[in-house]
């Protein structure tokens, strides 16, 4: 991205330049666009529930930033060759359920013939300019949230290779197919400071974006954080997305261990699919907020601490 022309414009709220969920435009002075496109691969085998997850993933952008979604367009590349028409029913099924669920329009969408299964929506949101919540506005001394368990990489690879356990498969689908729409209206309401979703960097990656854009370190706490049920038994097995060691290999040198985080380590680095929400509370407005305190946000430069 940093080879582009970033494009500056007094209406851009969010643009390139922050690694932000999306882009957000200011069209009057109680009114903004968010705009997000996210499309993946199929992480589960039942067509209807990668419908669901493909599209919650999509959606949690505008969730991330705050906002509630408007529209919807389909983004599908499908092997015509490969599979029967039957199953893209079946996954454009689950996306407009959830589409729906939000309460938002799916208006269109556009599909290309492809070797590999692709589907995910465009998204269209409002906000208050006001009230946009970006990834850099941490401040130490805030609490640390993240809304759904980690390891849905993991989980998705043993899927891939027939070795998960239906009862961890479930845990993990529901996970993924689950809106973050909750857990941003529950922010907004205490004040949230910064929040992202977590989601194909892992907790590090997408941590790091809101540490260096908010100027302060992430310290999280191991033993806080919240974990698919049976996970590290598929870790141990070597069922870990090659993405997470791609994260590893990038992000390692920005993360200091004060204690060593054993089998947890690959768990920071695992690639979320339709993760949850990382986000940064002020710490006396979080009491009773209902999802796992992570950790907290302390002065720094841009790194991440594992205490
Ligand atoms: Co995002
Ligand atoms: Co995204
Ligand atoms: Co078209």
């Amino acid at each position: 991205m940093r080879s582009l022309d970033i494009p500056q414009d007094p209406h851009l709220l969010v643009g390139l330049a922050t690694g932000d969920d999306a882009g957000v435009y200011k069209i009057s002075e109680d009114l903004a666009l968010i705009q997000t496109i996210d499309f993946i691969t199929p992480v589960v085998d039942d067509p209807f529930l990668f419908g669901q997850i493909a599209a919650a993933n999509a959606l949690s952008d505008v969730y991330a930033m705050g906002g509630e979604p408007l529209m919807a367009m389909n983004v599908v590349c499908f092997p015509t060759c490969k599979l029967e028409m039957e199953v893209l029913e079946k996954i454009l099924a689950g996306g407009l359920g959830k589409v729906k669920e939000t309460g938002a329009l799916l208006v269109g969408g556009h599909s290309v013939d492809d070797l590999e299964l692709k589907y995910g929506l465009a998204v269209t949101g409002a906000i208050h300019p006001q009230e946009v919540v970006t990834n850099a506005g941490a401040r130490p001394g805030d609490l640390l949230f993240l809304t759904k368990p980690l390891g849905l990489g993991i989980v998705a690879t043993a899927i891939k290779g027939g070795l998960a356990s239906p009862a961890v498969a479930e845990e993990a689908g529901s996970a993924m197919a689950s809106l973050n729409r909750e857990a941003s209206r529950q922010m907004r309401k205490r004040g949230v400071h910064a929040c992202t979703d977590v989601t194909g960097f892992g907790l590090v990656g997408h941590g790091l974006e809101m540490a260096k854009a908010s100027g302060v370190t992430l310290e999280i706490e191991l033993e806080r954080l919240p974990i698919i049920e049976g996970v590290l038994e598929y870790s141990s097995m070597g069922l870990i997305p090659a993405m997470a060691y791609e994260n590893q290999e990038s992000f390692r040198s920005y993360v200091d261990y004060v204690r060593d985080p054993g089998e947890l380590e690959i768990l920071l680095y695992d690639p979320q699919t339709s993760g949850g929400l990382l986000i940064a509370l002020p710490s006396d407005k979080a009491q009773g907020f209902p999802w796992p305190c992570i950790g907290r946000v302390v002065k720094g430069d841009g790194r991440f601490r594992v205490v």
